[in-house]
């Protein structure tokens, strides 16, 4: 059902206004948003739809079509851990940003897999933000909204994310990749060439951002920053990059893959630019190395589905989002993408095609 058709069924009404929110993929340049570092992600057609009316009390009514019932919160609420928080913290943020503080109500009718790394919650806060806004017609611009949809997940959620997905839900474009430095927040678009296909399938495997392991890697990279008195891992000079090969595990591993996946990810900016295929590919087949073997973020089905979509014709292959379950992104040669589907949908049942 569509979100207006749930807001009808769910509040009897039609909703003043209906937005939509796509999920991305990260091409390359993982856990590194958090680093100081480049990241490459691009829009998926699969997204959140949102529609919003004000309601009278000082409430946020909230229905999806992923949970049964109507959750209504009152404004002095605090994080309940219910499906639920995501739109309530964006709603109470889009009065921070000035919407009026008025009650809302909201229908979400989403196609986009939660806990897949493909950016669900990052489309939830923006979207929710963004409706709630244009509600009353406040113009705030992307940035802003997305750094205030990453401060719902830092501080209402408990999630220490960085701001790539949030960047990418409020900024990117289909058909392009957005190149964000992560330190200074500047964005270039690269568009995509032609005959480049990036699959992404569901591994089968859910994971959730809150369940410590993302806040671990995190707290593990500002300990290996501060040993060798780097400000951000990314931006580490010779002095400290030497420094970093002389940590123990597991803090050397984590830098090393921040540093050397900045690099790949400039790599693989210059590669998209030239149109050189088999290059990014193989920046994409180094990318899963370096966090199945230095960062330790895979897991081994996704290994394994990784090497399958390799040896069933993509030019490179890695998993994409905070990992330890979740999607992987393939290059594949559109010509050899309909015996690269059928191979991994023999060897592993559980895979689902999303992009
Ligand atoms: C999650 C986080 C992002 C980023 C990625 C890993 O998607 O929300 O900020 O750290 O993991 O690249």
């Amino acid at each position: 059902m569509s979100a207006s058709g749930l807001f009808q069924e769910t509040f009897g009404r039609a909703p003043a206004i209906v937005m939509r929110a796509h999920g991305r993929v990260n091409l390359i340049g993982e856990h590194v948003d958090y680093n100081g570092g480049l990241v490459l992600p691009t829009p998926i057609a699969r997204r959140l739809e949102i529609a919003a009316g004000f309601a009278g009390e000082d409430r946020v009514a909230i229905a999806s079509n992923r949970f049964a019932g109507v959750d209504s919160r009152a404004f002095v609420e605090g994080r309940s851990g219910r499906w639920s928080d995501y739109a309530f913290a964006a709603a109470l943020k889009a009065i921070e940003l000035g919407a009026p503080r008025r009650g809302l109500a909201i229908a979400i009718a989403s196609d986009l897999p939660e806990g897949a790394g493909l950016s669900s919650s990052a489309a939830t806060v923006v979207g929710v933000i963004r409706a709630a806004l244009a509600l009353s017609a406040r113009e705030v611009d992307d940035v802003s909204i997305a750094r205030a949809a990453q401060a719902v997940e830092n501080d209402f959620i408990g999630v220490p994310c960085g701001i790539m997905d949030q960047m990418a839900v409020a900024l990117a474009r289909p058909g392009e990749a957005l190149a964000l430095d992560t330190s200074t927040l500047a964005c270039e678009r690269v568009a995509i060439p032609a005959g480049w296909r990036f699959a992404v399938i569901h591994s089968g495997e859910t994971r959730a951002l809150n369940d410590g392991r993302y806040a671990l890697r995190r707290l593990e990279c500002e300990r290996a920053a501060r040993a060798v008195g780097a400000e951000a891992l990314c931006r580490a000079d010779a002095r400290q990059e030497a420094a970093i090969e002389a940590l123990a595990p597991p803090l050397r591993g984590r830098a090393r893959h921040a540093l050397s996946e900045h690099r790949r990810t400039v790599a693989a900016v210059a590669a998209l630019r030239a149109g050189n295929a088999a290059g990014f590919g193989r920046l994409m087949d180094e990318s899963h190395a370096s966090m199945r073997d230095d960062f330790e973020v895979t897991t081994p089905l996704i290994d394994a589905e990784v090497e399958a979509s390799r040896a069933a014709g993509a030019l490179g292959a890695r998993m994409t989002g905070g990992g330890f379950g979740g999607c992987v992104v393939s290059l594949i040669p559109p010509e050899r993408e309909e015996g690269w589907a059928a191979a991994l949908a023999a060897r592993f049942p559980g895979v689902r095609f999303i992009a």
